[in-house]
Formats: C-alpha cells, structure tokens, sequence
C-alpha cells in the first residue's frame, strides 16, 4: 500500500514538473533555433528602416493578439470562405498591415535557416518583434520568455467585448484588463504604448464636436490642443485621416504620455481618464516624473500580458505560415 501511495506521489510528482516545462522560459530555442532572437532583430531592423509604422504597428498587433484568446497569434489568421477570423473585427483597432509583414518577413529569414526552418512559432516572433519595436524606438530592452504555441482557432466573433474602446473609462478598462489577469497598473502601464502610434479622425469628434447634448468640447481636453485636434481633424475631414496618439513626441517610446495626461492632452478619453480619475491618477504623476521606473513597470506588464492565454502542447502547433492553419 505505500509503495503504491509512493508511486501515485512520484506520479503526480512527474507530472507537475511535465506541466512546469511545459511553461514559458527564456533559453526554449537554445536548441533548435539558438539565434532567432538575432534573426528576428534583423528583420524588425530592416523593416523598420523602410517604414515607420512598423513600430506602433507590431506592438498594436502584440497587444490585439494577447487579449483575444490569448498570445497565439489567432489575430494573424487570415480568413477564408468557411471562417471569418479575428482580424476581420470591427474593433481590430485598425491594425496595419505593417504589424503582419513584420511578423511574415521575420518568420521567413528564420524559415531562410535551416535548423530553425518551421521551430519557432508565430506566437513567439510577435513576442520577440513587439519587444524590438519598443527597444529600437527608445523603449527598454527586457527578455523575453519564450515557448508559445500557436492556436488553432480564430474567429471575428471571439473578439467581441475583448478589446478596450477609446470611449472606455477606468472602471470599463480596469475590468476588461482584469479578464486577462492584469491589474490596473498593468493597464495603466500597459496604455503607455500610445507614446507611439496613430488613430483615426473619426475617433475623436466626439470629443472635440458633440461631446453631449449641452457641451460641444470635452471639456477635460486642453484648449490648445483642442484647436490642434480640430485643425488635423476639420468637421467633414475623411474620417480615416491619422492623427498621433502622443502629439509631443510620437516617434519615441518615452514617458512622455503621461506628461501629455497632466496638460489634459490625451487623445481618447480611454485615456485621458487615467490622470481624471483619482484612482489612477496618482500613478500617471509617478510615471510622468519617473522615465526609469515607468520602463520598469511597463516591461513587468508586458512580460505578464506575454503570459496570457498562452498555449501549451496539443492546445497548439508550430504554423508553417502565420496566416493560415497548418
Ligand atoms: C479590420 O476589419 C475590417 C472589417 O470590419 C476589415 O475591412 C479590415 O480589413 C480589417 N483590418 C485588417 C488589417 O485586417
Ligand atoms: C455634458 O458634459 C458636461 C461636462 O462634463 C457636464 O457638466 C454636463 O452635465 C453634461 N451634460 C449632459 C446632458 O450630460
């Protein structure tokens, strides 16, 4: 009977320590593919150097795939006759294609290495890609843990109510982000991403045309910057005209954001409600004063939104192309 009961331990031992490895680490490549990091550098770099967007883009498509299903990159699934996927939402915050070809143009020079041809996933080149684009725009270098499967489904359907509208306010992102087992600072953290990036004019009339029935302005956005708003984005603007989400330095990963918060110059009011409400408000001003610490706590985010939903053994596969199922 003991040697049983000691079996049934060692058992259930060897199976936790399978789950265990099973989980992310940093060195899961080290042998089958031990430069990918290098590779995926490479071509981020490259592509970066042809266009811009590749930094706002890349990280947008990061953070659009972990909150749907989690990081397995379901959001690169281009749809077909039988299936409409992901990235066919409405509410696929506008993602530019330049986020996808990052991915596809990394995963062909590492497919372009023998040994690493088909090893790495999808999944896992979004994740060393996103942490490239934040490094080469300013942003933290952090490590990245490694391991993700790819997913095996992907439906437009699954987005809905996944992702934060730019009408949210702190109690609506606060719970949205909490689905995914991150905190309000990670979400306070985390909408520190739109130090770089751009919107679209017709996400901002509300704002600064008919904000409700008695006021026109929103009467939390600064004046001068609502004259700005209202010149980039005139009333019968195409609605698709880009604007900057960090109107002062929008090329760089900074703190700046937050700095931009405190002036009332925060372009959605998923944004601006983080320096208005008292709960959140504190932690803006520490990151506003504090560049050293707000790259701390946003690469701990970021390593904890590369957790979510992550996939594991035969909840998912390695794609031979990161747009379709194998
Ligand atoms: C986003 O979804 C719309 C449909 O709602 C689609 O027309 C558009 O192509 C999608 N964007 C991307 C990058 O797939
Ligand atoms: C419109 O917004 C202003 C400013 O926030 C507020 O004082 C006013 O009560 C709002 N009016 C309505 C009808 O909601």
């Amino acid at each position: 009977m003991a040697t049983k009961n000691l079996l049934l331990l060692l058992l259930s031992l060897f199976l936790t320590l399978n789950l265990v490895t099973a989980q992310l680490s940093r060195n899961f490549y080290a042998g089958s593919c031990p430069n990918v990091e290098q590779i995926v550098r490479n071509a981020v770099q490259q592509k970066i150097q042809q266009t811009f967007t590749t930094i706002p883009a890349t990280l947008r498509l990061y953070f659009h795939d972990c909150f749907v299903n989690g990081c397995d990159a379901s959001v690169m699934i281009a749809s077909t006759d039988n299936n409409k996927a992901e990235k066919d939402h409405p509410d696929n915050l506008s993602l530019a294609g330049d986020g996808f070809d990052t991915v596809i143009k990394a995963k062909q020079a590492l497919d372009a290495v023998a040994n690493c041809r088909n090893k790495v996933s999808c999944a896992d080149i979004l994740t060393i890609a996103t942490r490239d684009v934040v490094n080469l725009a300013g942003g933290p270098r952090y490590e990245v843990e490694l391991g993700r499967r790819d997913g095996l489904s992907s439906t437009a359907d699954s987005v809905e109510g996944k992702l934060p509208h730019p009408t949210d306010n702190v109690n609506q992102l606060t719970s949205l982000f909490a689905k995914n087992g991150l905190s309000r600072k990670d979400m306070i953290a985390l909408s520190g991403a739109h130090t770089l990036g751009f919107a679209h004019c017709k996400l901002v009339f509300n704002r600064i045309y008919n904000f409700n029935s008695t006021t026109q302005v929103d009467p939390t956005v600064n004046k001068d910057y609502v004259a700005a708003l209202q010149g980039s984005c005139p009333r019968n603007v195409d609605p698709s005209v880009a604007i900057n989400m960090d109107p002062t330095t929008p090329r760089q990963f900074d703190n700046v954001y937050y700095q931009n918060l405190q002036q009332g110059k925060g372009l959605f009011t998923s944004d601006q409600d983080l320096f208005t409400d008292s709960r959140s408000k504190p932690i803006v001003n520490l990151w506003a004063s504090n560049a050293k610490l707000f790259n701390q706590d946003f690469v701990n985010s970021m390593i904890k939104l590369g957790r979510v939903g992550v996939k594991t053994g035969r909840n998912g596969n390695i794609r031979r192309d990161c747009g379709a199922f194998n």
